[in-house]
């Protein structure tokens, strides 16, 4: 019977848990969901979830938490995007993204001597962009959850005022940062317990500027973070360093409410980020240059699956550098992206024996409708929260790459982004995850830099079925696509398909990237098939919830490669 039930399961729904020799089962929870990259933090969603908190209220608090007990990784010097799709079947997305400051120039981290290397856009003051997080959440919590910012705020600000053991992951980026961390004042005061050493494995760490900054935002809301001591303090710090952001970056910040794009693979509805995320549009062109393929008969981990996954993420790279960027400044066709039918005559680039490098983007300025709707414009992290209200929310935040720019001006407690960086920031030159881009991606003052997190939600039958996204620049849209994929078209569980293998191609340079996991004569057949390999353990780390259709509840599944916890109750 058992047994019956088990193969039931596994041909109606292929979120349902199914073992994996290379992963445990991922977790199940009658009531909710949390999975985020820290333990610490799923526990402050957990909690907020069982005193009554909707999702919404849940993530808020976790976005929080994550600035605290994961603050290499984002904080509320940085930003996020966030994708809710509501009990009532409603979507919307909040863009809580950086802006460039408005002494922000098109060519200022380009130096006289071209010769010479400039790292001004990933370190140090110049590197930030206006922090976009506390608007966002304050954006999401006041609109769609039930909880006040003093609520959600509570743990989060007591995890910062008396501190967490630093645990192994903690302890790595201390230790291998140490040299960076040590060359910004405010920063070394807050990471270093004496003049050579940080906070190490086993310690207790305490932020109290940053608490004391939580507890402004939690007495005055948002205006608590862009108005006042810390725009001020900052305003002074950056005048004192040459760097650009100004008071007046912070109080002219403002989050955006999106209209979601959509799209549709296999049955399921995907609910993405729209840009200046460029996730969203690029997962859901990959879904559909995909559909066409049996994937699930070639297999998972197959040579002709991973070649045919590889080509579209090519073909969807390549249009990346060509046409996306922050919609406020350029116009990006959006629809023509995710049109099926420029998509069916992308995939004919596709050659299904060998891979053929792409020339350069498609046209799908040639297939926008003939009126383009302008909705209302009424190293990262991500965590997924469902509810059994019916609610759903992804939220992906950062500070760009881990500690940000490494700014800590003193007096605040949080670290500055170096979001910078994910500009053009010298035309022609990749940036630091090797991605390259176009005017449309260029640096003006207030625009958002384009992005590649893609907090996401599948939906079936009018509910949310899957809630995910990921952590680690580039390889988060195909983290994304691929952890979609193993699930849909492998039936793998939500802890396989987050733990299987992955491989990544962005078009430029022109590998086929592959975790070290596979086998030497997998790459071999790769080889043969002209994709240039390139074997890594660089990789994103996803965070992930799905609905059991069939059972109820739901699975929570965090990425191997991290250290993260899925929990429900
Ligand atoms: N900062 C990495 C990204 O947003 O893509």
């Amino acid at each position: 019977m058992r047994h019956w039930l088990w193969s039931l399961a596994l041909l109606c729904s292929v979120f349902i848990s199914i073992s994996n020799a290379a992963s445990p089962l991922p977790v199940w929870g009658k009531n909710a969901m949390v999975s985020s990259a820290d333990p610490l933090a799923t526990e402050v969603g957990v909690n907020i979830l069982r005193s009554g908190g909707n999702a919404i209220d849940a993530a808020v608090g976790v976005a929080f938490a994550l600035g605290v007990t994961e603050n290499f990784s984002s904080g509320i010097g940085g930003g996020c995007f966030i994708v809710i799709r509501l009990a009532d079947g409603t979507s919307v997305t909040i863009d809580g993204r950086e802006t460039a400051p408005a002494r922000a120039t098109r060519l200022m981290f380009v130096p006289k001597d071209t010769t010479s290397p400039s790292y001004l856009s990933t370190m140090g003051v110049m590197a930030a962009g206006t922090p976009g997080e506390v608007a966002a959440l304050e954006l999401a919590l006041k609109k769609y959850g039930t909880k006040t910012l003093a609520e959600v705020l509570e743990a989060p600000i007591a995890l910062a005022d008396t501190g967490f053991d630093v645990g192994i992951r903690y302890d790595i980026y201390l230790q291998n940062y140490a040299p960076f961390l040590g060359m910004f004042e405010g920063t070394k005061q807050i990471f270093f317990k004496n003049d050579s050493m940080t906070f190490a494995f086993g310690d207790r760490f305490v932020q109290q500027d940053l608490a004391a900054t939580l507890r402004r935002i939690s007495a005055e809301g948002a205006e608590g973070f862009y108005h006042g001591y810390v725009p001020e303090t900052v305003d002074k710090y950056m005048r004192d360093h040459k760097g650009a952001l100004r008071a007046a970056d912070f109080e002219s910040y403002a989050a955006i409410e999106r209209e979601p794009v959509y799209g549709s693979y296999r049955g399921y509805d995907v609910i993405s980020m729209p840009p200046p995320s460029s996730g969203g549009i690029h997962v859901i062109q990959m879904l559909g240059l995909l559909e066409d393929y049996d994937l699930g008969y070639f297999g998972a981990g197959s040579s002709d699956a991973i070649h045919l996954i590889a080509e579209a993420m090519q073909i969807a790279f390549a249009d990346r550098a060509e046409f996306l960027g922050d919609p406020g400044f350029v116009n990006v066709p959006t629809a023509g992206l995710m049109n099926p039918d420029y998509l069916n005559q992308q995939r004919m680039l596709i050659n299904r024996l060998q891979h053929d490098k792409l020339d350069g983007p498609g046209n799908p300025q040639d297939f926008l409708p003939p009126e383009i709707e302008h909705p209302d414009l009424k190293h990262t992290t991500h965590l997924s929260v469902i509810d059994n209200l019916g609610n759903a929310v992804a939220i992906t935040a950062t500070i760009n790459t881990p500690f940000g720019c490494g700014v800590i001006v003193p007096g605040t407690g949080f670290f500055l982004n170096n979001e910078m960086d994910d500009f053009v920031t010298w035309p022609g030159r990749p940036n630091y995850f090797g991605l390259i881009g176009k005017e449309a991606n260029e640096i003006e003052p207030g625009k958002r830099p384009l992005s590649s997190m893609t907090p996401t939600i599948l939906v079936r039958d009018g509910k949310p079925i899957m809630v995910l996204g990921g952590a680690g620049g580039p390889r988060i849209i195909t983290g994304t696509l691929l952890t979609i994929i193993n699930s849909i078209d492998f039936g793998m569980s939500l802890q396989a398909a987050i733990d299987y293998p992955r491989f990544h191609n962005q078009w430029v340079p022109d590998y086929l990237f592959l975790e070290q996991e596979y086998a030497i004569d997998l790459m071999e057949a790769l080889r043969d098939k002209r994709h240039n390999i390139y074997p890594q353990t660089h990789w994103a780390n996803v965070n992930a919830v799905s609905a059991d259709t069939l059972y109820g509840g739901f699975w929570g599944a965090s990425d191997s490669r991290g250290s993260g916890l899925a929990k429900g109750f």
